[in-house]
């Protein structure tokens, strides 16, 4: 219901609340509306104290459109606490999911002979995002989860930024001695449309003691230069420093261009200091130094293997949050672990939602409320540092459903 907050600060006109004894007569005038945060803000002119007075006139529920996509294994343990937590920041930041969901699984596959329908893209072209939890299980060989449904996804989609936060949270402890939260905070970003996972290629001579196999590499300017630009502008909201992955020393034609384009985007960004190392030596220096990196930035096969690195030294990955975005949002971005479906703890209520949660805080702030993507990184941090519902990877007893509950109670 409309009701008098407060007069606004302007020039020439006395600010303070609407006195209490003029609001009978106050005859307003309206002089305009505005959209403030989840609030549509009117103004009125109020003929009593010759004031601009603002109305806070209705809270407007954003309501977003979201495909769900729980999957396989403990996807579909973890994603209802995904949801649980975004709905409990929902009410308090005043947006609502409007969640569709889709049974697209290894389940499905075996039922069907597809991961997902032949019209799935233009099924999710809708949506403002997609929330995954993880596909793949055994029986169903993993290149056909993986090309049967996210490849697709990523690809039709233009979701060309991977993104994996990494942090080790207070209470978490890493595996690397004497280290704490202030030594591992980095952001992977990944090539995730072409590089090292491309379709071209095939086999000759299939069977005979000639066989061979041919795999081609991708890496366009294009590519290069937009996952880089990217990753150079989040530096730029963080701590200014960018590594780049590379093996130009063995990989004599894609990692050398990889450099050329590295060295070429960095001149564009003079205030953001750089670093390169050739993936085997950097793997080391993730163990042995994490403190040196801030962003990184890799092909799609070494992107691959650091964010699963980079979650083994912050302690677990069942805390791991990733994102496929298309930064441009011509298409939705699809959010989803970066852990897989777990066949081997699945079904069996234990799985770690934190990283599901923490996914969907990616999501949120994808689709504009920083302010509840923090609140529940906050929410997350306090569970886990405080050690109450915490599940059995990260040491605690709780159940997938307590943990997820001990966040959303936080919200
Ligand atoms: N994005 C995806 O959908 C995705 C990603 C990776 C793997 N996969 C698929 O998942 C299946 C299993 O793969 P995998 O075993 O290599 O990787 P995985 O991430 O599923 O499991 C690796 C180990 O980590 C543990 N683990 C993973 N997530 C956990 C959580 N939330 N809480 C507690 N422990 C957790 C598992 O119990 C297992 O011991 C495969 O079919 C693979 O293709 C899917």
């Amino acid at each position: 219901m409309p009701y008098h907050v407060r007069h606004l600060l302007l020039p020439r006109l006395a600010a303070g609340d609407c006195p209490p004894g003029s609001r009978p007569a106050c005859r307003r005038r309206p002089a305009g509306g505005i959209m403030a945060g989840s609030r549509v803000v009117s103004m009125h002119w109020c003929a009593s104290t010759g004031n601009i007075g603002v109305d806070f006139a209705r809270e407007v529920v954003m309501k977003h459109r979201i495909a769900v996509i729980p999957g396989d294994g403990i996807g579909k343990e973890v994603l209802p606490e995904g949801m649980r937590v975004l709905e409990a920041a929902g009410r308090r930041f005043g947006f609502e999911c409007d969640w569709t969901v889709f049974d697209w699984s290894c389940e499905r596959f075996a039922k069907t002979g597809r991961m997902m329908p032949e019209d799935g893209l233009d099924q999710l072209r809708a949506f403002e995002a997609i929330y995954l939890g993880a596909v793949g299980f055994p029986g169903v060989p993993d290149h056909v989860s993986l090309w049967g449904l996210l490849i697709p996804i990523r690809r039709g989609f233009r979701q060309y930024v991977n993104l994996r936060p990494v942090r080790l949270l207070r209470g978490v402890r890493s595996p690397l001695r004497d280290r704490g939260p202030a030594d591992i905070d980095m952001l992977i970003i990944r090539e995730n449309n072409e590089g090292e996972y491309s379709e071209i290629g095939g086999r000759l001579y299939k069977d005979t003691p000639e066989e061979l196999a041919v795999q081609q590499a991708v890496f366009t300017r294009r590519g290069c230069d937009r996952i880089m630009r990217y990753a150079f502008e989040r530096a730029r909201q963080r701590r200014r420093h960018v590594t780049s992955a590379t093996k130009s020393n063995g990989i004599i034609h894609s990692m050398p261009y990889w450099d050329e384009r590295f060295a070429a985007m960095a001149k564009q960004y003079s205030d953001v200091k750089t670093a390169q190392y050739h993936i085997d030596i950097l793997t080391a220096h993730f163990v042995q130094h994490p403190d040196w990196f801030d962003v990184v930035v890799a092909s799609n096969l070494f992107g691959d293997i650091l964010s699963d690195l980079g979650p083994a030294i912050a302690g677990s990955i069942g805390i791991a949050p990733g994102g496929n975005i298309n930064p441009e949002k011509e298409y939705p971005s699809m959010f989803e672990p970066v852990h897989g479906s777990a066949p081997d703890i699945a079904g069996k209520g234990i799985a770690n939602p934190v990283a599901q949660i923490w996914t969907g805080a990616m999501l949120i702030e994808h689709l504009g409320h920083a302010e509840a993507a923090a609140a529940i990184v906050a929410a997350i941090e306090k569970v886990v540092e405080e050690g109450r519902g915490v599940t059995r990877d990260l040491g605690g007893k709780a159940t997938t459903r307590e943990a997820g509950e001990a966040v959303a109670a936080l919200l």
